[in-house]
């Protein structure tokens, strides 16, 4: 099949890769020509385990190819998938600029039947928007025979840090039909699409269009719904000398629960969780309802990293002038290079403003640039005297008054810890990510601190 999708970041180049690695021909449209040179050139500009490999594969194979040019795009594919950003706009709702700059030039360049899939998350009516878009343009070219085309919706769930194999290996795959022949047409082209994932057991949820568009942002915020109540039950367990460790294992049992995203922490961060909380949210008001639950959602994540660091203030009597703090973890979650509403910025923020100078690890993030690609250059310069990046996690602690642990990377679980007590001027851990048991802790002789290891007063 002939596929083009749109958009060369982390659900477009995995979604290239995984459907030219079954068989497909896929053009991959990037606009940043500085991109498309890199990925010509074998590099790959985001971390993602087994993408390398893939795109190296199916390059050479010459399944995949890597263009700035949308109309080349439109003109190769039957199916083309749009998978372009969707950031915050400033008044939380999702910003659509990207995705309907792609509608207008596929409209601008359609000249025969085209099934046009939206894999950004977007809100409910973004397919209609984007159906108008192509429309507008088309008419505009007053052509004496207008193209067919339908637009749907394929919501993506993969995961950072396990693109390739989520992508291969999918729970269900969403898609939103329009009625009517063209969406029969866009249903059938998709479930050919997706037959190689069928291959197991049927995994395709055929929906409506609004349906699909719900489905991604419905599951996105119950999974930070998930994380927000830990983090409330961990404050509760703190003030009342509870272990929510203990608790999470005791609920996660039960099935319908289930341990997953039940984790005590720092909070949710990362490119989508936060965009797309404060979306449904601004949708639900701009529909006339509330999300009452999603907005407490929100507000407690939002105090998460706050609460920690004036948990490392407290300790050292208010003030960290003169302290040197050691910080283990820097993306937003281990096994990815996003640092996309980290909470460790946030971590990383309030120490340096208390007067602490920060010692930083983190495998993949060596630099504030890296760290804060997104924020005024006078920030950055602002926090540059103040944080130090080392080149190991030991090294990060030699000489420092406290570590903060902020993401739970593998390397960081199974540490020399006599060797970090001798790096650390005091055996002080404050472990954002309920890394190690209290007790070890205390019997290795650190004072350590947790998130509702009931340990607050
Ligand atoms: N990152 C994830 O884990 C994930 C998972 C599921 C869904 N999503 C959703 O998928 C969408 C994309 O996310 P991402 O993380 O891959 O974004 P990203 O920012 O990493 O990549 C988007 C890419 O699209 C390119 N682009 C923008 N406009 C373009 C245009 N007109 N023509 C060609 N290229 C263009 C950008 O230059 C960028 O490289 C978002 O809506 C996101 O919410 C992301």
């Amino acid at each position: 099949m002939k596929i083009t999708i749109v958009g060369a970041g982390y659900v477009g180049l995995v979604s290239s890769a995984c459907f030219a690695e079954l068989g497909n021909h896929v053009v991959c449209v990037e606009r940043d020509g500085a991109r498309v040179a890199q990925l010509h050139e074998g590099i790959v500009p985001i971390h993602e385990p087994g993408l390398p490999e893939l795109i190296a594969r199916n390059l050479a194979a010459g399944r995949l190819a890597f263009t700035t040019d949308l109309a080349q795009g439109v003109r190769h594919a039957q199916l083309l998938f749009i998978a372009v950003g969707t950031p915050m706009a400033q008044d939380g709702s999702a910003d659509l600029s990207q995705v309907l700059e792609v509608a207008r030039a596929v409209g601008r360049h359609l000249s025969r039947f085209l099934v046009v899939a939206n894999k950004s998350t977007v809100p409910v009516g973004t397919a209609q928007q984007v159906h108008s878009a192509i429309a507008h343009e088309l008419a505009a070219r007053r052509l004496a025979r207008v193209p067919a085309f339908a637009v749907a919706s394929n919501p993506e769930f993969l995961k950072e840090g396990a693109a390739v194999e989520d992508f291969m290996r999918p729970d269900r795959v969403v898609i939103g039909v329009p009625p009517g022949s063209a969406g029969t047409r866009a249903e059938s082209l998709l479930r050919r699409a997706y037959a190689p994932f069928n291959r197991n057991h049927e995994r395709m949820v055929v929906m409506d269009v609004k349906s699909a568009e719900l489905t991604k942002y419905a599951a996105n915020t119950l999974l930070a719904t998930k994380i927000s109540f830990m983090n409330d039950m961990a404050a509760l367990a703190d003030a009342l000398g509870a272990d929510i460790e203990q608790v999470r294992r005791g609920i996660g049992s039960d099935r319908r629960i289930g341990y997953d995203f039940i984790y005590a922490g720092l909070g949710y961060g990362g490119s989508c969780f936060p965009k797309d909380v404060a979306a449904i949210c601004h949708t639900a008001r701009a529909a006339g309802e509330r999300l009452r639950v999603v907005e407490a959602v929100q507000a407690v994540n939002a105090g998460q990293p706050a609460r920690f660091a004036e948990r490392v203030l407290r300790h050292f009597g208010g003030s960290l002038e003169g302290r040197t703090i050691a910080l283990w973890g820097l993306t937003f979650k281990p096994g990815t290079d996003d640092v996309r509403e980290a909470p460790s910025r946030a971590i990383v923020r309030a120490l340096v403003a208390a007067g602490a100078q920060v010692q930083a690890h983190d495998p993949l993030v060596h630099s504030l640039d890296q760290l804060m690609p997104d924020e005024p250059a006078a920030q950055r310069v602002r926090l540059e005297p103040h944080v130090r990046f080392c080149a190991d996690p030991l090294a990060a602690a030699r000489g420092a008054d406290a570590l903060v642990i902020a993401t739970e990377w593998k390397i960081y679980r199974s540490p020399d810890l006599p060797a970090l007590r001798r790096a650390l001027r005091a055996p002080v851990v404050f472990d954002g990510r309920n890394l190690f048991d209290p007790q070890d802790m205390a019997r290795a002789g650190f004072i350590y601190q947790g998130v509702g290891r009931g340990q607050e007063r």
